[in-house]
């Protein structure tokens, strides 16, 4: 009997989504520098859970509503208004464990809740942090995925292709891939080599230039790290939550 794959395409800015079919597919948001690192650490750190919301003033409102930290940036920097941001050197396990993060970036939260509307089946969020639990995710599961890439404002960025490029390249037997985009990722990914930091100071890549010039190189680092806060940020009634691997 022949198994049909399941199918995996590669959405380079929000502006593409619309294009894929999301309500049959599991939706990875990938935002590596760094909504979507910065949520693996925050659960990885213990974080209860983390509530993704597009605005600053639903975080603030949230804040006044339950007992979380509210956090989140605009443009690389602390929102106004927003007590913490969006660093994962914020969220240690002594200061997050335990907590509820309520969290609004520019560009990782809004693409979640573009996913949302679309009806995603599935929403998990990636990044190199987590990169063998997302891989190890879509390989567990037989349906069709989406790669999500959040972009800068819809201007496609490399960090992100890479990410999505570095998933490709360790589950693309499991999927029918005919989709361009993904194979730029795959190519880019490749070209990068081990070195992702100096690659992206190569190309002189928009946000790592914009992190960098805030003086934020070990959030840009930590970012590039794969596998160090390897959990899987699964979207379930409006959190973020661990999944559990045991769980289909
Ligand atoms: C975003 O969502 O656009 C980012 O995570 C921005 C950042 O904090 O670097």
């Amino acid at each position: 009997m022949t198994m049909t794959r399941p199918e995996l395409h590669t959405s380079l800015s929000p502006a593409l989504l619309h294009l894929y079919d999301a309500a049959q597919a599991t939706v990875v948001i990938i935002d590596v520098l760094r909504a979507t690192s910065t949520i693996a650490a925050a659960l990885h750190n213990g974080a209860r859970y983390v509530v993704p919301v597009d605005s600053v003033a639903k975080c603030i409102e949230l804040g006044r509503q339950i007992n979380c930290v509210t956090a989140g940036e605009r443009d690389g920097k602390i929102a106004e208004g927003l007590a913490h941001g969006n660093s994962p050197f914020e969220y240690t396990r002594e200061f997050i464990g335990g907590k509820i993060l309520v969290l609004t970036t520019t560009n990782g939260t809004k693409l979640l809740h573009m996913a949302l509307d679309k009806g995603a089946r599935d929403i998990v969020t990636g990044s190199f942090p987590n990169l063998s639990a997302v891989c190890d995710f879509l390989l567990s599961r037989d349906h069709q995925v989406i790669l999500g890439c959040a972009a800068w404002k819809d201007k496609v960025n490399i960090e992100d292709l890479m990410f999505a490029g570095a998933v490709i390249h360790r589950v693309k037997n499991h999927f029918s891939i005919n989709c361009d985009s993904s194979a730029v990722a795959e190519s880019i990914y490749l070209e990068a080599g081990k070195d992702l930091y100096g690659f992206l100071k190569k190309q002189n890549a928009s946000h790592f230039k914009r992190l960098t010039g805030y003086g934020l190189e070990k959030d840009i680092r930590y970012c590039l790290t794969p596998d160090i806060a390897n959990v899987l940020p699964f979207y379930e009634d409006g959190k973020l939550i661990q999944h559990d691997p045991a769980r289909k």
